[in-house]
């Protein structure tokens, strides 16, 4: 018993010794307990309706859960294995793994290019932490079901098939497609099939070359013409206008080039992620706390709605980006990267436990000009914020 007292004093210095009070690790580590908690009441809010997963809230504040056809349905089972991995807590393996087969069939969908957000958040980490290869056939069949939506005369994915909401497009590229790629890439080495990956490069090599502007920031959807394979239109869907710079678009961007130079340590990648960073942390339009406004050249800022879900994204990849530049941009993009944790940890991000449909994080921002999800918490918001912690305190403490 004194013994074990001893240990535990011991263990409470060590503590001491390497978080400061009000320390970002400090804040992080808390969060973290925090959002185990948080995570296990919204597992189970929907324990009884076994094909839901969290999505949003309405305007009473209640939780709006959608289907596993909706674009954001992996992310909270990618959510839970995190707060496994993190806490080791045998009733969070056991809803995650619960969550994770609600998105069994994404698998097999070809008509959207959003099974790689779908599959590799949920089936993806599924495997990373508990390495059972039960989880690897969705992954396998999933990227199967991607490659079939890249075509030779456009060399890239298409997103969208004929958007409704614009009939003008022939073939929808959307920067947000980058993030995709990874799922290639890992299946590429894990079932040693070389041509995922020459697809997510191709794919890669197709957006560096039409989807930015000089100035480093990108437009959200290309479309190509069919026939020539060359974008015929630069435009937006979510943004506030073409030529504007949708704020999860930039991040989209960011994570997606830091991630494809990881993979495939081509400096073309890491350049092109550079030149994203840079027109983020210099934006004159980045607010103090570094949570960007949902366009960086939104109408009415100060005022603008602000978008957590890009100031995790945006931090999660600026952890990664950091450890692959020169000094100077390394302290830049750590230091701004710790500033989004600060300002995501704290209560103006921060739900408590309990509140917020048990989502982590308020304030982000679906799709402005269509009016739905302004101001409210989302699933990815969540799942990269718990991600970007998670990196955080590996970079800290291992
Ligand atoms: N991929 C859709 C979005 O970022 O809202």
């Amino acid at each position: 018993m004194k013994n074990l007292f001893l240990v535990f004093v011991l263990l409470m210095l060590i503590a001491s010794c390497t978080t400061t009070p009000n320390s970002t690790l400090q804040k992080v580590e808390t969060t973290l307990s925090q959002a185990v908690e948080q995570s296990l009441l919204m597992a189970e809010s929907l324990a009884d309706q076994p094909d839901r997963l969290p999505q949003t809230i309405d305007a009473n504040g209640e939780l709006v859960s959608c289907d596993q056809y909706w674009w954001v349905s992996g992310f909270f089972p990618g959510q839970l294995w995190y707060m496994y991995e993190y806490s080791g807590n045998e009733e969070l393996k056991i809803w995650a793994d619960n969550y994770t087969q609600r998105v069994a069939d994404q698998q097999f969908v070809t008509d959207n290019h959003d099974v790689g957000f779908m599959v590799y958040c949920s089936f993806g980490n599924a495997y990373r932490i508990t390495n059972d290869e039960a989880y690897l056939s969705a992954i396998e069949n999933a990227s199967k079901s991607l490659i079939t939506r890249f075509d030779s005369t456009t060399m890239c994915i298409r997103s969208w098939d004929n958007a409704s909401w614009n009939s003008q497009w022939q073939y929808a590229v959307i920067i947000d497609n980058m993030m995709n790629l990874e799922m290639l890439e890992w299946s590429a080495k894990k079932f040693e099939n070389p041509y995922f990956a020459d697809v997510a490069r191709t794919h890669a090599n197709t957006t560096m070359a039409n989807h930015f502007r000089k100035d480093g920031s990108s437009f959200h959807v290309i479309s190509y013409d069919t026939i020539t394979g060359l974008p015929h239109a630069k435009h937006t869907a979510q943004g506030y206008s073409h030529e504007s710079a949708w704020a999860r678009g930039q991040a989209w961007g960011l994570y997606g080039y830091t991630m494809m130079f990881r993979e495939s340590g081509d400096s073309a990648y890491l350049n092109q992620a550079i030149q994203i960073a840079d027109f983020i942390v210099n934006h004159p339009n980045l607010p103090e706390d570094k949570i960007p406004y949902w366009d960086y050249n939104a109408p009415n800022i100060p005022d603008a709605k602000r978008d957590a879900s890009a100031g995790a994204i945006t931090c999660s990849a600026l952890l990664e980006l950091y450890q692959y530049v020169d000094s100077d941009r390394s302290k830049q993009y750590f230091n701004i990267a710790e500033q989004q944790l600060d300002a995501l940890c704290s209560d103006v991000y921060l739900a408590p436990v309990g509140e917020n449909a048990n989502f982590l994080l308020k304030h982000s921002v679906g799709h402005m000009p269509n009016g739905s999800e302004i101001d409210v918490p989302l699933s990815y918001a969540d799942y990269y914020f718990v991600e970007a912690m998670m990196r955080y305190r590996k970079l800290k403490t291992e």
